[in-house]
Protein backbone atom coordinates (compact mmCIF):
# COMPACT_ATOMS: atom_id res chain seq x y z
CA UNK A 1 0.00 0.00 0.00
CA UNK A 2 1.00 3.51 -0.65
CA UNK A 3 0.41 6.45 0.87
CA UNK A 4 0.77 9.72 -0.44
CA UNK A 5 0.63 13.11 1.13
CA UNK A 6 1.16 16.66 0.17
CA UNK A 7 2.58 17.70 2.99
CA UNK A 8 3.57 16.24 6.47
CA UNK A 9 5.33 16.96 9.62
CA UNK A 10 7.62 13.34 8.99
CA UNK A 11 6.60 10.37 7.12
CA UNK A 12 8.63 8.35 9.90
CA UNK A 13 5.95 9.78 12.40
CA UNK A 14 3.29 9.01 10.58
CA UNK A 15 4.40 5.44 9.41
CA UNK A 16 4.75 4.65 12.89
CA UNK A 17 1.28 4.92 13.62
CA UNK A 18 0.33 3.23 10.99
CA UNK A 19 2.42 0.46 11.79
CA UNK A 20 0.93 0.46 15.52
CA UNK A 21 -2.59 0.89 13.76
CA UNK A 22 -1.51 -2.65 11.85
CA UNK A 23 -0.33 -1.78 8.61
CA UNK A 24 1.45 -4.46 6.74
CA UNK A 25 5.12 -5.08 5.80
CA UNK A 26 5.47 -3.00 2.89
CA UNK A 27 3.43 0.12 3.31
CA UNK A 28 4.90 3.17 2.01
CA UNK A 29 4.03 6.75 3.12
CA UNK A 30 5.61 9.32 0.94
CA UNK A 31 5.48 13.02 1.05
CA UNK A 32 6.04 15.82 -1.18
CA UNK A 33 7.60 17.83 1.72
CA UNK A 34 8.01 17.66 5.35
CA UNK A 35 7.70 20.24 8.03
CA UNK A 36 9.39 18.54 10.71
CA UNK A 37 11.87 16.06 8.83
CA UNK A 38 13.48 13.93 11.24
CA UNK A 39 17.52 12.81 11.45
CA UNK A 40 19.80 11.03 13.07
CA UNK A 41 20.70 11.71 16.71
CA UNK A 42 16.99 13.72 17.10
CA UNK A 43 18.14 15.99 14.67
CA UNK A 44 16.04 18.31 11.87
CA UNK A 45 16.06 17.07 7.88
CA UNK A 46 15.74 19.91 5.64
CA UNK A 47 13.12 18.77 3.21
CA UNK A 48 11.88 20.65 0.72
CA UNK A 49 9.61 20.42 -2.11
CA UNK A 50 11.02 19.07 -4.90
CA UNK A 51 13.00 15.98 -2.56
CA UNK A 52 12.21 12.83 -2.14
CA UNK A 53 10.84 11.52 1.06
CA UNK A 54 9.05 8.01 2.26
CA UNK A 55 8.76 5.53 5.07
CA UNK A 56 8.89 2.27 4.06
CA UNK A 57 7.60 -0.09 6.82
CA UNK A 58 9.05 -3.94 6.85
CA UNK A 59 8.54 -6.69 9.69
CA UNK A 60 11.74 -8.33 8.04
CA UNK A 61 12.43 -12.27 8.90
CA UNK A 62 16.07 -11.42 10.23
CA UNK A 63 17.95 -12.13 13.24
CA UNK A 64 17.85 -9.58 15.50
CA UNK A 65 21.52 -9.30 15.31
CA UNK A 66 21.04 -8.16 11.63
CA UNK A 67 18.89 -5.58 12.20
CA UNK A 68 21.02 -3.02 12.64
CA UNK A 69 22.59 -4.01 9.41
CA UNK A 70 19.32 -2.45 7.42
CA UNK A 71 20.97 1.30 7.27
CA UNK A 72 23.80 -0.20 5.38
CA UNK A 73 21.85 -2.10 3.50
CA UNK A 74 19.71 0.77 2.52
CA UNK A 75 22.18 3.16 1.79
CA UNK A 76 23.56 0.33 -0.46
CA UNK A 77 20.27 -0.08 -2.04
CA UNK A 78 19.83 3.33 -2.82
CA UNK A 79 23.36 4.16 -4.19
CA UNK A 80 22.51 1.55 -6.91
CA UNK A 81 19.68 3.21 -7.32
CA UNK A 82 20.97 6.88 -8.63
CA UNK A 83 23.39 5.39 -10.63
CA UNK A 84 21.85 3.20 -12.61
CA UNK A 85 18.91 5.62 -13.24
CA UNK A 86 21.11 8.71 -13.58
CA UNK A 87 24.90 7.72 -13.58
CA UNK A 88 25.42 9.56 -10.30
CA UNK A 89 27.48 7.40 -8.02
CA UNK A 90 27.16 8.37 -4.36
CA UNK A 91 29.32 7.39 -2.10
CA UNK A 92 28.02 5.99 1.70
CA UNK A 93 29.08 7.77 4.75
CA UNK A 94 28.68 5.29 7.86
CA UNK A 95 26.26 4.78 9.09
CA UNK A 96 23.62 6.42 7.12
CA UNK A 97 24.44 9.11 4.84
CA UNK A 98 25.00 9.45 0.75
CA UNK A 99 27.39 11.62 -0.79
CA UNK A 100 27.98 13.29 -4.09
CA UNK A 101 31.20 14.97 -4.80
CA UNK A 102 31.60 15.77 -0.85
CA UNK A 103 27.84 17.07 -0.79
CA UNK A 104 25.16 15.68 0.91
CA UNK A 105 22.64 14.40 -1.23
CA UNK A 106 20.19 12.08 0.96
CA UNK A 107 20.28 10.49 4.68
CA UNK A 108 18.22 7.56 6.03
CA UNK A 109 16.50 7.10 9.48
CA UNK A 110 15.89 3.85 10.55
CA UNK A 111 13.58 3.30 13.68
CA UNK A 112 12.35 -0.04 15.28
CA UNK A 113 9.32 -0.76 16.99
CA UNK A 114 8.62 -3.79 19.22
CA UNK A 115 4.87 -4.73 19.27
CA UNK A 116 3.61 -6.20 21.97
CA UNK A 117 1.46 -8.48 19.83
CA UNK A 118 4.84 -9.78 17.97
CA UNK A 119 7.39 -12.17 19.30
CA UNK A 120 10.25 -10.11 20.71
CA UNK A 121 12.46 -11.15 17.77
CA UNK A 122 10.19 -10.00 15.33
CA UNK A 123 10.63 -6.07 15.11
CA UNK A 124 9.29 -3.71 12.75
CA UNK A 125 10.91 -1.83 10.99
CA UNK A 126 10.90 2.09 9.92
CA UNK A 127 13.00 2.71 7.34
CA UNK A 128 13.07 6.55 6.50
CA UNK A 129 14.70 7.96 3.18
CA UNK A 130 15.47 11.58 2.06
CA UNK A 131 17.16 11.85 -0.94
CA UNK A 132 17.22 15.53 -2.49
CA UNK A 133 16.03 15.32 -6.09
CA UNK A 134 14.75 18.14 -8.09
CA UNK A 135 15.71 22.00 -7.56
CA UNK A 136 19.05 23.15 -6.37
CA UNK A 137 20.72 24.53 -3.32
CA UNK A 138 18.62 27.67 -3.02
CA UNK A 139 15.84 25.39 -1.88
CA UNK A 140 17.45 24.82 1.46
CA UNK A 141 17.97 27.07 3.97
CA UNK A 142 21.14 29.32 3.48
CA UNK A 143 23.65 27.54 6.04
CA UNK A 144 23.00 24.58 3.91
CA UNK A 145 23.98 25.48 0.86
CA UNK A 146 27.48 24.85 0.68
CA UNK A 147 26.57 21.54 1.90
CA UNK A 148 24.27 19.80 -0.31
CA UNK A 149 23.34 19.13 -3.33
CA UNK A 150 20.36 17.76 -5.85
CA UNK A 151 20.42 14.52 -7.90
CA UNK A 152 18.73 16.56 -10.64
CA UNK A 153 21.60 19.07 -10.35
CA UNK A 154 24.03 16.25 -10.69
CA UNK A 155 23.35 14.86 -13.89
CA UNK A 156 21.05 17.33 -14.69
CA UNK A 157 17.46 15.42 -15.65
CA UNK A 158 14.17 15.88 -14.01
CA UNK A 159 13.59 13.57 -11.33
CA UNK A 160 10.12 11.28 -12.18
CA UNK A 161 9.60 11.00 -7.80
CA UNK A 162 6.64 8.65 -8.21
CA UNK A 163 8.45 6.28 -10.16
CA UNK A 164 11.55 6.71 -8.09
CA UNK A 165 10.19 5.72 -4.50
CA UNK A 166 8.86 2.23 -6.50
CA UNK A 167 12.16 1.53 -8.29
CA UNK A 168 13.75 2.21 -4.47
CA UNK A 169 10.84 0.29 -2.17
CA UNK A 170 11.49 -2.51 -4.69
CA UNK A 171 15.71 -2.43 -4.56
CA UNK A 172 15.04 -1.88 -0.90
CA UNK A 173 12.98 -4.95 0.35
CA UNK A 174 15.36 -7.41 -2.14
CA UNK A 175 18.60 -5.94 -0.42
CA UNK A 176 17.32 -6.64 2.95
CA UNK A 177 16.48 -9.93 2.11
CA UNK A 178 19.74 -10.34 1.18
CA UNK A 179 21.10 -9.58 4.91
CA UNK A 180 19.74 -12.88 6.62
CA UNK A 181 21.79 -15.04 3.58
CA UNK A 182 24.61 -12.68 1.94
CA UNK A 183 25.27 -9.79 4.44
CA UNK A 184 29.10 -10.63 4.27
CA UNK A 185 29.00 -9.97 0.81
CA UNK A 186 26.23 -7.08 1.09
CA UNK A 187 29.16 -5.39 3.15
CA UNK A 188 31.84 -6.53 0.73
CA UNK A 189 29.95 -4.12 -1.93
CA UNK A 190 29.26 -1.76 0.87
CA UNK A 191 32.53 -1.34 1.70
CA UNK A 192 33.51 -0.66 -2.08
CA UNK A 193 32.10 3.22 -1.62
CA UNK A 194 32.95 3.68 2.14
CA UNK A 195 33.54 7.50 1.70
CA UNK A 196 35.11 7.73 5.21
CA UNK A 197 37.72 4.65 4.26
CA UNK A 198 41.31 6.13 4.95
CA UNK A 199 40.47 9.19 6.09
CA UNK A 200 41.66 11.13 9.38
CA UNK A 201 38.19 11.24 11.27
CA UNK A 202 37.19 12.56 14.48
CA UNK A 203 35.23 10.17 16.83
CA UNK A 204 33.29 11.44 19.25
CA UNK A 205 30.10 10.26 21.46
CA UNK A 206 29.83 12.99 24.01
CA UNK A 207 31.38 10.24 26.50
CA UNK A 208 34.86 10.21 24.45
CA UNK A 209 36.45 11.73 21.49
CA UNK A 210 39.52 10.83 19.57
CA UNK A 211 41.31 11.16 15.99
CA UNK A 212 42.00 7.93 13.95
CA UNK A 213 41.91 6.89 10.34
CA UNK A 214 38.25 5.03 9.23
CA UNK A 215 39.66 1.16 8.01
CA UNK A 216 35.74 0.28 6.96
CA UNK A 217 32.76 -1.89 8.28
CA UNK A 218 33.24 -4.81 10.71
CA UNK A 219 30.60 -7.72 9.92
CA UNK A 220 28.11 -6.61 12.32
CA UNK A 221 27.92 -2.96 10.92
CA UNK A 222 30.09 -0.82 13.41
CA UNK A 223 33.11 1.02 12.08
CA UNK A 224 36.62 0.29 12.15
CA UNK A 225 39.24 3.12 13.24
CA UNK A 226 42.81 2.95 14.06
CA UNK A 227 44.00 5.50 16.37
CA UNK A 228 47.68 7.33 16.40
CA UNK A 229 48.97 4.01 19.36
CA UNK A 230 47.78 1.52 16.53
CA UNK A 231 44.43 0.40 18.84
CA UNK A 232 41.97 -0.72 16.90
CA UNK A 233 38.30 0.96 18.01
CA UNK A 234 34.74 -0.71 16.04
CA UNK A 235 32.79 1.98 17.12
CA UNK A 236 28.90 1.63 16.94
CA UNK A 237 26.77 5.23 18.04
CA UNK A 238 28.05 8.59 17.83
CA UNK A 239 29.67 10.49 15.28
CA UNK A 240 32.20 10.67 13.25
CA UNK A 241 33.52 13.59 10.18
CA UNK A 242 36.49 13.85 8.82
CA UNK A 243 39.09 16.19 9.93
CA UNK A 244 39.04 17.70 6.72
CA UNK A 245 35.44 19.34 7.61
CA UNK A 246 35.87 22.32 8.90
CA UNK A 247 36.00 22.51 13.03
CA UNK A 248 33.05 25.00 13.62
CA UNK A 249 31.16 23.31 11.35
CA UNK A 250 28.97 20.61 12.27
CA UNK A 251 28.64 18.93 8.60
CA UNK A 252 28.53 15.51 9.63
CA UNK A 253 24.91 15.45 8.93
CA UNK A 254 24.78 17.78 6.74
CA UNK A 255 20.69 18.49 6.93
CA UNK A 256 20.42 18.70 10.22
CA UNK A 257 21.75 22.43 10.90
CA UNK A 258 18.37 24.16 11.24
CA UNK A 259 17.53 21.79 14.44
CA UNK A 260 20.49 22.65 15.92
CA UNK A 261 20.14 25.66 16.20
CA UNK A 262 16.97 25.54 16.73
CA UNK A 263 17.66 23.74 20.22
C1 LIG B 1 19.88 11.95 8.35
O1 LIG B 1 20.39 12.53 7.40
O2 LIG B 1 20.28 12.10 9.51
C2 LIG B 1 18.72 11.01 8.11
C3 LIG B 1 17.65 11.68 7.32
C4 LIG B 1 16.41 10.83 7.08
C5 LIG B 1 15.33 11.64 6.43
C6 LIG B 1 14.15 10.81 6.01
S1 LIG B 1 13.05 11.75 5.00
C7 LIG B 1 11.82 10.52 5.15
C8 LIG B 1 11.86 10.04 6.57
N1 LIG B 1 11.03 10.90 7.41
C9 LIG B 1 11.75 11.56 8.30
O3 LIG B 1 11.27 12.36 9.14
N2 LIG B 1 13.05 11.26 8.19
C10 LIG B 1 13.27 10.29 7.13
Amino acid sequence: MRIHLVQTDSTNRVAREEALAGAVSGTVVWADCQIAGKGQYGRSFASPAGGLYFSLILRPALAPDRVPLITLATGLACREVLARRYNVEATLKWPNDLFVQGKKVGGILCETLFESHLSPAQATVIIGVGINCNGGVADFPEELRSLVTTISQCCQTTIDIASLVDTLVTEIEATVQLLQRESASLLDRWQQYDYLFEQSLRYSNGAESFIGTGKGICGDGRYRLVDAQGREHAIIGGQLRPLSWPENEWVASQQDKVGREER
